[in-house]
Protein backbone atom coordinates (compact mmCIF):
# COMPACT_ATOMS: atom_id res chain seq x y z
CA UNK A 1 0.00 0.00 0.00
CA UNK A 2 1.57 3.42 -1.23
CA UNK A 3 1.95 5.99 1.38
CA UNK A 4 1.19 9.65 1.76
CA UNK A 5 3.78 11.57 -0.88
CA UNK A 6 5.84 13.15 1.79
CA UNK A 7 8.46 15.59 0.70
CA UNK A 8 10.99 14.99 3.50
CA UNK A 9 12.79 18.31 4.20
CA UNK A 10 16.50 17.97 4.98
CA UNK A 11 15.94 19.36 8.67
CA UNK A 12 13.51 19.32 11.27
CA UNK A 13 13.46 21.35 14.54
CA UNK A 14 13.27 19.04 17.24
CA UNK A 15 11.00 20.43 19.71
CA UNK A 16 10.42 23.39 18.01
CA UNK A 17 13.57 25.27 17.32
CA UNK A 18 14.91 24.22 20.62
CA UNK A 19 18.46 25.61 20.64
CA UNK A 20 16.41 28.98 20.65
CA UNK A 21 13.18 28.60 22.26
CA UNK A 22 11.53 26.57 25.46
CA UNK A 23 11.57 23.30 23.38
CA UNK A 24 7.86 22.18 22.61
CA UNK A 25 6.36 25.46 22.82
CA UNK A 26 3.98 27.30 20.62
CA UNK A 27 7.06 29.87 20.55
CA UNK A 28 9.64 27.40 19.83
CA UNK A 29 7.21 26.53 16.76
CA UNK A 30 6.73 30.22 15.66
CA UNK A 31 11.08 30.29 16.00
CA UNK A 32 11.54 27.02 13.88
CA UNK A 33 9.01 28.72 10.99
CA UNK A 34 10.77 32.30 11.23
CA UNK A 35 13.93 30.22 10.97
CA UNK A 36 12.72 28.75 7.95
CA UNK A 37 12.32 25.53 8.95
CA UNK A 38 9.08 23.74 7.14
CA UNK A 39 8.89 20.69 9.73
CA UNK A 40 9.14 20.18 13.57
CA UNK A 41 9.21 17.21 15.42
CA UNK A 42 7.34 17.35 18.62
CA UNK A 43 6.10 15.03 21.47
CA UNK A 44 2.47 14.34 22.62
CA UNK A 45 1.89 12.56 25.86
CA UNK A 46 -1.25 13.39 27.88
CA UNK A 47 -2.33 15.35 31.62
CA UNK A 48 -4.11 13.49 34.29
CA UNK A 49 -7.40 14.74 33.06
CA UNK A 50 -6.25 13.13 29.55
CA UNK A 51 -5.93 16.44 27.50
CA UNK A 52 -3.03 15.60 25.31
CA UNK A 53 -0.44 18.48 25.65
CA UNK A 54 2.97 19.12 23.59
CA UNK A 55 5.79 17.77 26.55
CA UNK A 56 8.29 15.53 26.54
CA UNK A 57 9.43 14.59 30.06
CA UNK A 58 7.42 12.44 32.62
CA UNK A 59 7.63 15.47 35.04
CA UNK A 60 7.45 19.11 34.65
CA UNK A 61 10.83 19.62 36.66
CA UNK A 62 13.22 20.23 34.04
CA UNK A 63 11.20 22.80 31.51
CA UNK A 64 8.78 24.93 34.19
CA UNK A 65 8.64 26.75 37.04
CA UNK A 66 6.40 23.53 38.74
CA UNK A 67 7.24 20.13 39.66
CA UNK A 68 5.72 16.92 40.16
CA UNK A 69 4.53 14.30 37.50
CA UNK A 70 2.61 15.38 34.40
CA UNK A 71 0.37 12.65 34.95
CA UNK A 72 -0.77 14.13 38.15
CA UNK A 73 -1.90 17.83 36.52
CA UNK A 74 -5.27 18.82 34.82
CA UNK A 75 -5.45 20.90 32.65
CA UNK A 76 -5.87 24.56 34.45
CA UNK A 77 -2.82 23.20 36.59
CA UNK A 78 -1.03 22.48 33.62
CA UNK A 79 -1.84 26.17 32.63
CA UNK A 80 -0.70 27.55 35.73
CA UNK A 81 3.30 26.68 34.65
CA UNK A 82 5.57 29.05 33.06
CA UNK A 83 7.38 26.80 30.43
CA UNK A 84 9.33 29.36 29.24
CA UNK A 85 10.87 31.55 31.86
CA UNK A 86 13.60 28.50 32.27
CA UNK A 87 14.49 29.03 28.81
CA UNK A 88 14.94 32.54 29.18
CA UNK A 89 13.77 36.07 30.68
CA UNK A 90 12.49 36.33 26.44
CA UNK A 91 9.97 33.24 27.32
CA UNK A 92 8.77 34.22 30.38
CA UNK A 93 4.55 33.49 30.57
CA UNK A 94 4.70 31.01 27.94
CA UNK A 95 1.99 28.38 28.39
CA UNK A 96 1.90 24.76 27.90
CA UNK A 97 0.64 23.97 24.78
CA UNK A 98 -2.15 21.60 24.12
CA UNK A 99 -2.09 19.11 21.05
CA UNK A 100 -5.27 21.22 19.72
CA UNK A 101 -3.83 24.24 19.98
CA UNK A 102 -0.27 23.21 18.28
CA UNK A 103 -1.89 21.85 15.58
CA UNK A 104 -3.54 24.67 14.61
CA UNK A 105 -0.31 26.48 14.40
CA UNK A 106 1.40 24.48 12.76
CA UNK A 107 -1.94 24.19 10.22
CA UNK A 108 -1.95 27.74 9.97
CA UNK A 109 1.63 28.46 9.38
CA UNK A 110 1.44 25.32 6.52
CA UNK A 111 4.86 23.55 8.49
CA UNK A 112 4.91 19.74 8.76
CA UNK A 113 4.67 17.76 12.11
CA UNK A 114 6.28 14.76 13.03
CA UNK A 115 4.78 13.99 16.08
CA UNK A 116 6.27 11.53 18.27
CA UNK A 117 3.82 9.87 20.91
CA UNK A 118 5.56 9.73 23.90
CA UNK A 119 4.35 6.85 26.29
CA UNK A 120 6.59 7.32 29.33
CA UNK A 121 7.06 4.77 32.05
CA UNK A 122 3.14 3.54 33.72
CA UNK A 123 1.25 5.39 31.26
CA UNK A 124 -1.61 3.72 28.66
CA UNK A 125 -0.11 4.13 24.82
CA UNK A 126 -3.67 3.19 23.69
CA UNK A 127 -5.16 5.79 26.18
CA UNK A 128 -2.32 9.07 23.93
CA UNK A 129 -3.46 7.65 20.54
CA UNK A 130 -7.20 7.31 20.79
CA UNK A 131 -6.77 10.44 21.73
CA UNK A 132 -3.86 12.36 20.33
CA UNK A 133 -3.82 10.93 16.79
CA UNK A 134 -7.37 11.46 15.29
CA UNK A 135 -6.85 15.27 16.16
CA UNK A 136 -3.90 15.05 14.17
CA UNK A 137 -4.98 13.65 11.44
CA UNK A 138 -7.99 16.38 11.65
CA UNK A 139 -5.52 19.21 11.56
CA UNK A 140 -2.90 18.10 9.29
CA UNK A 141 -3.22 16.62 5.62
CA UNK A 142 -1.36 13.06 5.17
CA UNK A 143 1.74 14.23 3.29
CA UNK A 144 2.37 17.11 6.13
CA UNK A 145 2.17 14.51 9.07
CA UNK A 146 4.06 11.76 10.08
CA UNK A 147 3.36 9.88 13.52
CA UNK A 148 6.73 8.24 15.15
CA UNK A 149 7.01 6.33 18.43
CA UNK A 150 9.78 4.19 20.62
CA UNK A 151 6.74 2.13 22.06
CA UNK A 152 5.49 -0.34 19.64
CA UNK A 153 1.88 -0.63 21.55
CA UNK A 154 1.24 2.83 20.15
CA UNK A 155 2.29 2.39 16.90
CA UNK A 156 0.26 -0.87 16.46
CA UNK A 157 -2.78 1.47 17.77
CA UNK A 158 -2.27 4.42 15.70
CA UNK A 159 -2.08 2.05 12.43
CA UNK A 160 -5.44 0.58 13.42
CA UNK A 161 -6.61 4.25 13.16
CA UNK A 162 -5.64 4.87 9.83
CA UNK A 163 -4.09 2.70 7.33
CA UNK A 164 -0.84 3.20 5.03
CA UNK A 165 -1.82 5.62 2.72
CA UNK A 166 -3.43 8.09 4.97
CA UNK A 167 -0.60 8.09 8.11
CA UNK A 168 2.92 7.80 7.48
CA UNK A 169 4.77 6.34 10.84
CA UNK A 170 8.13 6.36 11.70
CA UNK A 171 9.54 3.38 14.38
CA UNK A 172 11.97 5.00 17.28
CA UNK A 173 15.07 3.15 17.19
CA UNK A 174 17.69 3.89 20.42
CA UNK A 175 20.27 1.54 18.93
CA UNK A 176 19.10 -0.37 15.61
CA UNK A 177 17.84 -3.94 16.66
CA UNK A 178 18.00 -7.25 15.15
CA UNK A 179 14.44 -6.96 14.87
CA UNK A 180 14.33 -3.71 12.98
CA UNK A 181 12.42 -5.47 10.07
CA UNK A 182 10.02 -6.71 11.72
CA UNK A 183 9.09 -3.83 14.36
CA UNK A 184 8.93 -1.41 10.99
CA UNK A 185 7.04 -4.36 8.82
CA UNK A 186 4.16 -4.83 12.42
CA UNK A 187 2.74 -0.92 11.30
CA UNK A 188 3.80 -0.95 7.68
CA UNK A 189 6.38 1.42 8.28
CA UNK A 190 7.05 5.25 6.63
CA UNK A 191 10.41 5.31 7.87
CA UNK A 192 13.25 4.70 10.60
CA UNK A 193 14.12 7.38 13.23
CA UNK A 194 17.53 6.39 14.29
CA UNK A 195 20.15 7.70 17.03
CA UNK A 196 22.36 9.48 14.71
CA UNK A 197 25.27 8.56 17.07
CA UNK A 198 23.98 4.39 16.83
CA UNK A 199 23.98 4.01 13.38
CA UNK A 200 26.30 2.54 11.33
CA UNK A 201 26.96 2.69 7.89
CA UNK A 202 25.86 -0.74 7.39
CA UNK A 203 22.89 -0.28 9.23
CA UNK A 204 21.66 2.56 7.13
CA UNK A 205 22.42 0.88 4.02
CA UNK A 206 19.95 -1.88 5.07
CA UNK A 207 17.23 0.50 5.75
CA UNK A 208 17.05 2.19 2.43
CA UNK A 209 17.68 -0.99 0.18
CA UNK A 210 14.19 -1.87 1.90
CA UNK A 211 12.73 1.48 0.75
CA UNK A 212 12.12 3.00 4.45
CA UNK A 213 12.32 6.63 4.99
CA UNK A 214 15.55 7.20 6.79
CA UNK A 215 15.78 10.05 9.91
CA UNK A 216 18.47 10.72 12.24
CA UNK A 217 17.74 12.31 15.98
CA UNK A 218 19.41 14.81 17.11
CA UNK A 219 22.55 15.42 15.53
CA UNK A 220 23.43 19.55 16.52
CA UNK A 221 26.97 19.43 14.60
CA UNK A 222 26.70 19.37 10.96
CA UNK A 223 30.57 18.67 10.14
CA UNK A 224 30.29 15.70 12.73
CA UNK A 225 27.19 14.30 10.80
CA UNK A 226 28.15 15.55 7.15
CA UNK A 227 29.21 11.98 6.19
CA UNK A 228 25.88 10.75 7.18
CA UNK A 229 23.98 12.07 4.17
CA UNK A 230 26.16 10.34 2.01
CA UNK A 231 25.20 6.95 3.69
CA UNK A 232 21.44 7.90 2.58
CA UNK A 233 20.11 9.45 5.56
CA UNK A 234 16.82 11.85 4.35
CA UNK A 235 16.29 13.91 6.99
CA UNK A 236 17.93 15.24 10.56
CA UNK A 237 15.85 16.28 13.28
CA UNK A 238 18.03 19.00 14.86
CA UNK A 239 17.62 20.95 18.32
CA UNK A 240 19.36 24.20 15.06
CA UNK A 241 18.51 23.83 12.28
CA UNK A 242 19.95 27.01 11.41
CA UNK A 243 23.13 25.66 12.27
CA UNK A 244 23.14 23.43 8.75
CA UNK A 245 23.36 26.77 6.58
CA UNK A 246 26.44 25.81 3.96
CA UNK A 247 26.63 22.03 5.27
CA UNK A 248 23.93 20.25 3.49
CA UNK A 249 24.86 18.32 0.32
O1 LIG B 1 11.74 11.85 17.59
C1 LIG B 1 13.12 11.95 17.72
C2 LIG B 1 13.54 12.27 19.12
O2 LIG B 1 12.75 13.31 19.60
C3 LIG B 1 13.43 11.09 20.03
O3 LIG B 1 13.96 11.31 21.29
O4 LIG B 1 13.86 11.87 23.67
O5 LIG B 1 14.19 13.67 22.00
O6 LIG B 1 11.99 12.57 22.21
P1 LIG B 1 13.47 12.40 22.33
MG1 LIG C 1 10.85 13.46 20.58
Amino acid sequence: MPHPDIALPRLLAHRGLSAHAPENTLAAVRAAHDAGCDWVELDVQLLGDGTPVIWHDATVLRCSDGRGRLAELDLPAARRLDVGAWFGDAFRGERIATLAEMLALIAELGMGLNLELKVNRGRSAAALVESALPKALDALPPERLIVSSFDDDALACAREIAPPSRLALGVLFEGMTRDWRARCEAVSAFGVHADWRRLSRRGAAAVKAEGYALLCYTPNDPAAFANRWGWGVDAAISDDPTCYTGHLP
